[in-house]
């Protein structure tokens, strides 16, 4: 039996992510803020799904649920980083508290997270799956914060694989396109993007690597790219 805690569990790509690892075997821990999302989720999965409302940006929230998933699952072995908000905005119009609060989810976030998880991660050779971007990689107008995150968590991640690689934790990074959900404002139902199951496949195949072998980076794109005019 294996444990997940997945962050941003509450819609998109994490649920999907949950749905996926739940179907598969895995006892799963749903961390967001929507404690009412989440326990409507862990309802209609059953035994093994456990609810944890809690806020990315608040190392004891983090706590709080690795401690409730160890409570009821006994272990821990893997953390998916996936909570995640985009603010698309020029610098010029960009507030300092908009800034701030890109950073804190998106990279604060895993950060404490990994924190609040390693001592568990460590004791199960467990795995840190960390949902970054494209967008991680590639800046683009409109872009500071949120490029600013996501090539953030690539530097902080780089440095926990290196780490924790030969303590047999590994961190692996996922790099989407775009992807169809109701992400920074987008109303779903546009066919050319990935769908939040591919992106919760990527997750899954990292998982089921062998303990020798390290993922270190999925980057996953679209076949199709956006129609002109959208
Ligand atoms: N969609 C894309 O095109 C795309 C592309 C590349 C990468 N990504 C990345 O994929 C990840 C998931 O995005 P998505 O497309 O699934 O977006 P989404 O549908 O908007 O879901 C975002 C999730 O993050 C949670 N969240 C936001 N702020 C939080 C906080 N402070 N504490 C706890 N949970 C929080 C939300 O739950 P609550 O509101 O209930 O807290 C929700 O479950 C993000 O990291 C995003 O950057 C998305």
């Amino acid at each position: 039996m294996r444990v997940a805690l997945i962050s941003g569990a509450s819609r998109g790509i994490g649920e999907a992510t949950a749905r996926l690892l739940h179907a598969r075997g895995f006892r799963v821990g749903l961390l967001a803020r929507d404690g009412e999302r989440l326990r409507a989720l862990a309802a209609e999965l059953g035994e093994g799904a456990l609810p944890l409302p809690g806020d990315v940006r608040r190392g004891e929230d983090w706590e709080r649920a690795v401690a409730g998933v160890l409570q009821a699952f006994g272990r821990l072995d893997a953390l998916v980083n996936n909570a995640g908000i985009g603010l698309m905005k020029p610098i010029s119009e960009l507030s300092e508290a908009e800034f701030r609060e890109v950073l804190e989810v998106n990279l604060l976030g895993p950060f404490l997270g990994l924190k609040a998880a390693l001592p568990a991660l460590l004791a199960s050779k467990g795995v840190v799956v960390n949902i970054g971007s494209l967008a991680g990689k590639n800046a683009f107008k409109g872009g500071a914060a949120y490029n600013a995150s996501k090539f953030g968590l690539l530097g902080l991640m780089g440095a926990a694989m290196l780490e924790l690689r030969e303590a047999g934790v590994r961190v692996v990074n996922v790099l989407p396109g775009s992807v169809d959900t109701g992400f920074a404002g987008n109303t779903p139902g546009a066919s050319w993007k990935l769908a939040p199951e591919d992106v919760a496949q990527a997750v899954l195949f990292a998982l089921e690597m062998p303990e020798r072998a390290l993922v270190s980076e999925i980057e996953l794109r679209p076949t199709q790219t956006a129609p002109k005019g959208s």
